[in-house]
């Protein structure tokens, strides 16, 4: 495109702010901070040049506010949908639970990565249509880790979230703050999620030909925004930051880089530290999963650095000649004991697929697990307190994050097998040795890349409430096409 790289300044959202502390009576009559957070259509330009574009977003940014959450304190919110009566991206109303019969447009907010009480967890089902408000406790009894909250309505999240339906949610503990890593202005949250902009500066979400399906598997924008806007830059002084990497797309994934590769210290990833910092030059990351970085500008004072994902340009940084205050040291170990990883701590492990359901001429019609559609009967019933591994056999040609709701797992390894044979027989035969997960990815996960033709397994202790939860693909199009499930803690 035409249209000028780094004009305009990395948006940083507002951290929200509760309209009140209230006691809670699950938490012991304690006082918690309440927050009210609107969701309605702005218009937010994307870029100096281009017109703003309609969005749904909460509060009115895009990201929306970010929720500071203190561990183990918690917070309420008020989720309130203000959103107009008539949706302005395509809904296809054959796909589950998008039917002509329902609302238009409904909303259900989750938050991902939470430890979560089902009642607040935003079931895919329980959305609420304009004017009414959906109320959820977030106790937040885990770790320190960079969350995020978002649209989750049945059959049409992909398009909720692709107008702009989501927002940072951090959580703080002590021990996080005992490490004196680099905060306030040297800590930057950053969402990259990719959009289909129209000449006119709108968002497009594109359509099959087939206009009573218009559901496409997949979606790739030609705009990558950062925090909502097209290659922004960002000034930063010659100092160690913090940055909070989020791929926030519906479908693409990320090899996150600075320009020349130099070194990223990567301290955490979805749910919270590593062991200790991993040096790294690049940064998988696939929909829904997240870094925490720390990166060194003082090797840049005076000059300027493009943030990457393989060839394209995300953003600049404009790195100041000088700091302004005493710059922060990298610490040598994040935490006091090594991550626990002993596969006999399970005491099930549930062989689980990811299939593609092809047409007679071998069109894909779609994704599911465990070739089962959401609405059958829930099949995996984990008991609380209780840990499991589920091995997730990729059978199709595409890498699928896979996320389960209010725990967090290990990933054990990757491992490729026959999936002809496996489909033939049900027995896997391994064609290759098991590959442990990446070193940026040896921390607390709550979300796993899976390959094709690969068994991902992962350990997963079911801790925090009993109730009913989902697990599903996190490229939102196949999320929103069955590749989804409701699985449900048993009390202990
Ligand atoms: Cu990020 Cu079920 O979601
Ligand atoms: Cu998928």
């Amino acid at each position: 495109s035409t249209l000028a790289p780094f004009v305009d300044s990395l948006p940083i959202p507002p951290v929200a702010k509760p309209i009140g502390m209230h006691p809670h009576p699950e938490q012991h009559g304690r006082t918690l901070p309440h927050y009210r957070i609107v969701q309605r259509e702005v218009r937010i330009k994307v870029h100096r040049d281009l017109p703003p574009a309609r969005m749904w977003v909460y509060g009115d940014s895009f990201p929306g506010p970010t929720l500071e959450i203190e561990s183990g304190h918690g917070a309420t919110v008020d989720w309130v949908n203000q959103l107009p009566a008539r949706h302005f991206l395509p809904i296809d109303h054959t796909l589950m639970g998008a039917d002509k019969s329902l609302p238009e447009v409904r909303s259900v907010t989750h938050l991902h990565g939470g430890r979560t009480p089902a009642k607040s967890d935003g079931y895919p089902e329980e959305w609420i249509t304009p004017g009414q408000t959906q109320s959820c406790f977030y106790p937040s009894n885990q770790e320190s880790a960079l969350l995020f909250y978002h649209d989750h309505t049945m059959g049409i999240n992909r398009l909720n979230i692709y107008a702009g339906m989501t927002g940072f949610a951090i959580v703080r503990d002590a021990h996080e703050a005992s490490l004196a890593l680099p905060g306030g202005p040297y800590e930057i949250p950053l969402l990259f999620a990719d959009r289909l902009l129209g000449k006119d500066g709108q968002l497009v979400y594109p359509v099959a030909p087939d206009g009573d399906n218009p559901w496409v598997p997949e979606v790739f924008g030609n705009s990558i925004l950062v925090n909502g806007k097209l290659l922004p830059y960002h000034e930063v002084e010659p100092r160690l930051y913090r940055l909070r990497l989020f791929n926030g797309s519906n479908g693409r994934f990320y090899r996150i880089a600075l320009e020349g590769k130099p070194t990223l210290h990567v301290i955490g990833n979805d749910q919270g530290l590593l062991a200790a910092p991993v040096e790294t030059k690049r940064i998988p990351l696939a929909p829904a999963e997240r870094a925490d970085v720390l990166v060194d500008f003082s090797d840049f004072a005076g000059k300027n650095v493009k943030l990457v994902s393989d060839s394209f340009d995300l953003m600049q940084f404009r790195v100041g000649a000088k700091a302004s205050t005493p710059s922060h040291a990298i610490p040598k170990t994040l935490r006091d004991r090594p991550l626990p990883l002993d596969e006999k701590t399970a005491i099930r492990t549930r062989r689980l697929t990811l299939d593609e359901t092809l047409d007679d001429i071998q069109n894909s019609m779609g994704m599911l697990l465990n070739k089962t559609p959401w609405h059958a009967p829930i099949t995996e019933k984990p008991v609380l307190n209780t840990t499991e591994i589920w091995e997730l056999v990729n059978l199709t040609e595409d890498s699928h994050p896979i996320h389960l709701h209010l725990v967090r797992f290990r990933v054990l390894d990757r491992r490729p097998l026959d999936t002809y044979g496996f489909q033939m027989t049900g027995e896997a035969r391994f064609t290759g040795p098991a590959m442990p997960p990446e070193p940026l990815e040896s921390g607390w996960k709550d979300t796993v890349r899976t390959d094709p033709g690969t068994i991902t397994r992962i350990l997963v202790p079911f801790e925090g409430y009993a109730g009913r939860y989902v697990w599903h693909c996190h490229i939102l199009e196949h999320e929103d096409n069955e590749m989804m499930r409701p699985y449900e803690v048993l009390p202990g």
